[in-house]
């Protein structure tokens, strides 16, 4: 999960690293009062979680209140590179006398982290790191070991940062790495580190992506999701523990395994070409369980797609046997009522299908027909959804 910059700043300011004071808000009027209160010179920035705001106008400068307010109802809203602006912090204003770059990284090829560092901070690091390869250090940091102070001098000088900041700066590359060790991060990017007229150095921006497979041992975590702009069906999905990933078709596919999920999208897109093109709506694995309550929370979410115009089931059953799929389609049928409202294609196979087919047909459910095989449910669905 990538963190908004303000939980990134606040984040930072918990492990002690410098940041300059910033408070979050949602409208021009609380971003005039979070002026008044900072006082001075304040800058008013676009809370979106991608990097370029600067270029895209979300980040602006203002030196009193009211300015501070009209820059918050103009970026308000903004949609950047595809992102809607809901929030901006407030920020003090720095007098920056230089910019500077640094982050620290999982580096997954060779099984270590990484840290990049560099003089010429401000500007997008990817156009950096192509155009002028030479002014960023790549120095490796051993998991085991992290950056304590000779590390950390060992990434500033590779940097060549001037011989009188090294100690200041290396002060806040521990702590910063302390946040990445700390949270379980897979990367701590702060770009502008910067050296103010006051002689500090100072994160003014702060990007923290955590590692979600360590969620389970940082309970605070979850209160950063960002629920405002999550697509209400995979919340909802979310909410139910399913593996949902909403896609633009009108076939909605529900199986269990990710792998038969995966190859029953590419059996229904290739059926769809011959039906119009239709596609499959949507990614859904319900796990081994299948049970009827996971059936009809995988049902529920799929039929509130309004794109979704016909549902593919494709279930072998395993551990869970057909037969309590079948239950579990038959319950899940019945618990919705009326809102299950469009056709369903359903192919059972593995252990106990025998059964799981004979309890479907003895529900003779209006909405359900039975598949023998993967590829004609496919083609039946993708047709029903063409015609619909
Ligand atoms: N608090 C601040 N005070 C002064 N200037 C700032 C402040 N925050 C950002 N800036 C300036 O705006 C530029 C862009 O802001 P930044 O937070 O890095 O956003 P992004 O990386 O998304 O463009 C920075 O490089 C810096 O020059
Ligand atoms: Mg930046």
């Amino acid at each position: 999960m990538d963190l908004f910059e303000y939980q990134a700043r606040d984040l930072f300011e918990s492990y002690g690293v410098p940041v300059l004071r910033g408070i979050v808000v949602d409208t021009p009027q609380e971003a005039r009062a979070a002026a008044e209160q900072l006082g001075g010179t304040v800058v008013v920035k676009a809370q979106v979680k991608t990097g370029g705001r600067g270029k895209a106008g979300g980040v602006k400068v203002v030196h009193n209140p009211e300015d501070a307010e009209s820059a918050a109802a103009q970026i308000l809203g903004m949609d950047i590179k595809g992102h809607k602006v809901r929030k901006v912090m407030i920020a003090a204003g720095a007098k920056i006398e230089r910019e500077f770059y640094f982050s620290v990284l999982l580096d997954r090829a060779n099984r270590s982290y990484l840290s990049l560092c560099s003089v010429e901070g401000g500007m997008e690091i990817e156009v950096l790191a192509v155009e002028r390869p030479e002014a960023l250090a790549r120095v490796e940091v051993e998991p085991t070991v992290g950056i304590d102070d000779s590390k950390a001098r060992e990434i500033l000088r590779a940097a060549k940062f001037p011989d009188d900041l090294i100690d200041k700066a290396a002060a806040v590359l521990i702590r910063l790495y302390e946040v990445y060790k700390g949270e379980d991060a897979t990367l701590v990017e702060v770009n502008p580190l910067v050296l103010t007229a006051e002689g500090e150095i100072v994160a003014l921006d702060g990007k923290i992506t955590l590692d979600d497979n360590a969620a389970f041992r940082h309970p605070g975590h979850e209160a950063l999701e960002d629920t405002a702009s999550e697509d209400p069906l995979e919340a909802k999905a979310k909410a139910a523990d399913l593996n949902y990933v909403k896609l633009d078709g009108s076939v909605g596919i529900i199986g269990n395994g990710a792998g038969l999920v995966m190859s029953t999208l590419d059996v229904v897109a290739y059926a769809g070409e011959r039906h119009g093109n239709v596609k499959p709506a949507n990614f859904l694995d319900i796990g081994g369980g299948a049970s009827a309550e996971v059936m009809a929370a995988g049902l529920d979410v799929i039929l509130g797609d309004s794109q979704v115009k016909a549902v593919f089931v494709n279930v072998f059953g395993g551990i869970t046997a057909c037969d309590a799929v079948a239950n579990g389609i038959v319950g899940a049928l019945a618990s919705l009522g009326d809102s299950a409202n469009k056709p369903l294609v359903v192919r059972l196979d593995g252990n106990n299908v025998e059964e799981g087919r004979r309890i479907l047909k003895a529900a003779n459910h209006p909405l359900v027909t039975l598949a023998d095989t993967m590829d004609e449910g496919a083609d039946l669905a993708a047709k029903l959804a063409a015609a619909a």
